[in-house]
């Protein structure tokens, strides 16, 4: 039998409980003994609630005990998570999180410290919720070299644009709904700013090169800036708008950003919708591979924690292939990616547009006052340079094929 604790009692931790005691059975067959649940920290008491025996409030108590073998982690934020994950993984206790913060911060160093300690940091429902995305690209795919990882990776803000799309519903009223359904973070800035799809590709940047690919130095951008009237632009160009994760490797050189995004019919996010998330992988043997599916959400996140629980437990004493080094990814301007940009200007613009940046495509969306411009190809910088001499940019999009 092996005991797990589980780190935090509140949306994702309760539903690693309830995965563990709905799937007991399937669960101990898979990990090839039982996995019985024997801890939950949290600073708080939940009286009446069936686990209330089980929970503690000095993760000393968990940490010391050699009988617990894996941990979960759902405490979120970097700290304590990082000091308890630290200790935990020195004592040889394997620990399986969805916190995207802190993988993302410090998680060379914690697969580093789980390796030298011949155990495990598995952090699988720390990108896409409930998607099997990190293990494929560290098992299935190593035969490939894969150069493009395109995601929708916050379930928050594709339900909104979903919703203002579909029902031209108001961006705040959407938000709250996101926040009551539990998909959004404590501090919703993280997903409408792009913040969390941020560190999100940063895992994905770090696993797919082995080196650190940091947050802080990858552009982000929000759909804060997005008005209900862009998706009637986006309804005349047969394209979606969808906040979108890159990451490109090209010519040796390594981009990543987060930018709302046109994106056309051909493109196989064009369909993804509500809380849904999906990562488009493209490989240089395998060409394109999507990977959809909830993306938020208690139970789907949980269920991705619970599957690296099991994989821990079936790999107690050895480390799995993995994790990156702490060794920075140098990652080029991601201005000098050319694109073309959906630009909307004041009518009274419309004739100064056209002398700046030449021949464009006029997209009419039956918008009084504004009109909006198909511009060609060009890098982000000319674009700036450009736009700096219009005197009434209303709106600008990335368009993305
Ligand atoms: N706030 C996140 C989202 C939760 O909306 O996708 C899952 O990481």
């Amino acid at each position: 039998m092996v005991k797990v604790a589980v780190l935090g009692y509140g949306t994702v931790g309760s539903g690693i409980v309830e995965v563990i005691k709905t799937n007991q059975k399937l669960i101990d067959e898979r990990a090839g003994q039982e996995v019985d649940i024997k801890y939950i920290l949290d600073l708080r008491d939940f009286p009446g609630d069936p686990y209330e025996s089980l929970v503690v409030h000095d993760a000393e108590v968990i940490l010391n005990d050699p009988e617990v073998s894996v941990i979960a982690e759902a405490m979120g934020g970097i700290e304590p998570a990082f000091t308890f994950t630290k200790k935990a993984l020195s004592a040889g206790k394997s620990v399986c999180t969805s916190n995207k913060e802190l993988v993302e911060k410090h998680g060379a160093e914690l697969c580093k410290l789980a390796k030298e300690n011949n155990c495990n940091y598995l952090f699988e429902a720390s990108v896409g919720g409930g998607i099997p995305i990190l293990r494929p690209l560290v098992s299935s795919l190593t035969g490939d070299h894969i150069d493009a990882v395109t995601g929708i990776l916050n379930g928050t803000t594709n339900y909104i644009l979903t919703k203002m799309d579909e029902d031209g519903s108001d961006f705040d009223a959407v938000l709250k709904e996101a926040q009551e359904m539990g998909y959004a973070e404590r501090n919703p800035e993280a997903d409408v700013e792009g913040y969390d799809a941020g560190r999100k590709i940063a895992i994905l940047a770090s696993l797919v090169t082995g080196k650190n690919a940091s947050f802080d130095k990858i552009y982000t951008e929000g759909i804060t800036a997005i008005r209900p009237e862009d998706f009637a632009y986006a309804r005349a160009m047969k394209k979606m708008i969808r906040l979108l994760a890159i990451y490109r490797e090209k010519n040796g050189a390594f981009y990543a950003y987060v930018a709302p995004a046109m994106i056309g019919r051909d493109n196989p996010l064009y369909g993804v919708r509500d809380v849904f998330n999906a990562i488009l992988v493209h490989g240089n043997m395998l060409g394109d591979a999507m990977f959809y599916g909830a993306g938020a959400g208690k139970l789907p996140t949980a269920s991705a924690v619970v599957g690296d629980v099991v994989d821990a437990v079936r790999s107690l004493g050895k480390t799995l292939p993995g994790g990156w080094v702490e060794e920075e990814l140098e990652l080029t301007d991601h201005r000098v990616r050319k694109k073309r940009f959906l630009v909307v200007v004041a009518e009274e613009e419309a004739e100064t547009f056209l002398q700046v940046f030449g021949t464009c495509d006029k997209i009419d969306a039956g918008l009084k006052g504004e009109i909006g411009f198909l511009t060609k190809e060009m890098d982000e910088i000319a674009f700036e340079e450009k736009s700096s001499k219009i005197n009434n940019v209303i709106t600008r999009i990335r368009v993305e094929d």
